[in-house]
């Protein structure tokens, strides 16, 4: 990674963030630090030590940062996030994203229902509550607000044994369209992110995944897929997607709505 953006001055507002501890949530709330936002992060209580260390790098950058429990699975967990985020940052609440997700590696006739359904809950009710739940207190406050949502190029193609994942980003697509449409009128821009390979504990887990159900050794299966689809010639970083965040959220931005707009290195070509 050759850039690193400068630390900026305090905006007085305040950015959300749910899976934050590690990978691509973490790049995103320092990078929004960076930028001059104090970062609330919600991720889950297993998470509690790591959100602890990046709580203290954006500390260090001169701005708050706070550390809120929730399990995206759950609902009321997601709204008490954001009302605990409210009252201890203030009510300046002007961006939020929904970046926590998981995958799991199956062919299609092997994953049980209950396998499906955690996928589901996490990565698209989870994101459509995060999004409401967010964007419920930006039309509160009056000032507008930006909503980002984890897409994947697997919201445009899907991939073989990560089926109910490809099905969950695809949904992500769809749903950033309709809030879009319905938030404008407040102010508020809605989009996604869509990454391919991306240099987290994320695919560490595919590629052990991958290598039991391809019968080849771990490491092999990022390795193959990183040098045959990734045009730009390196694996993406997670620092490459806050790039492209920190660019949707900024007025740089502006004119851009309802997109899940894709930054894979080519992956997707
Ligand atoms: N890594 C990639 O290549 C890649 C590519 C495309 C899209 N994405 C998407 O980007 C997002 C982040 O991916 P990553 O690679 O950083 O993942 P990661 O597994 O490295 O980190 C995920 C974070 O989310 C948290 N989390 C998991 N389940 C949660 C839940 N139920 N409630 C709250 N927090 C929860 C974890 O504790 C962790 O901190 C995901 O939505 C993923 O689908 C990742």
């Amino acid at each position: 990674m050759s850039f690193v953006s400068p630390i900026k001055a305090a905006l007085g507002r305040t950015a959300f963030i749910t899976g934050g501890g590690q990978g691509i949530g973490r790049a995103i709330a320092t990078r929004l630090a960076r930028d001059g936002y104090d970062i609330s992060i919600a991720d889950l209580p297993s998470a509690k030590e790591r959100v602890a260390e990046v709580v203290k790098e954006i500390e260090g950058y001169g701005r708050k940062a706070i550390s809120v429990e929730a399990n995206v699975k759950e609902p009321k967990q997601i709204y008490n996030a954001i009302e605990e985020t409210v009252e201890r940052l203030g009510p300046n609440l002007f961006v939020s994203v929904a970046n926590a997700g998981v995958t799991q590696v199956k062919p299609l006739l092997e994953c049980e229902p209950e396998f499906i359904e955690n996928e589901v809950r996490i990565n698209i009710l989870g994101l459509m509550n995060t999004h409401i739940a967010a964007a419920r207190q930006m039309v509160k406050q009056g000032n507008g607000g930006r909503i980002i949502g984890a897409g994947s190029i697997a919201s445009y193609r899907t991939a073989e044994n990560l089926g109910p994942y490809g099905g969950t980003k695809f949904a992500v697509r769809g749903f950033t369209e309709a809030a879009a449409k319905e938030w404008a009128q407040y102010g508020i821009r809605v989009n996604a992110y869509a990454p391919g390979i991306v240099d987290t504990p994320m695919w560490d887990h595919i590629d052990r995944e991958l290598a039991r159900i391809e019968n080849i050794s771990v490491g092999d299966a990022k390795a193959i897929r990183v040098k045959r689809d990734i045009k730009l010639g390196r694996i993406q970083e997670p620092e490459d997607v806050a790039k492209l965040v920190a660019f949707l959220v900024s007025d740089e931005g502006e004119y851009i709505t309802g997109q899940t707009i894709k930054t894979c290195g080519g992956a997707s070509l």
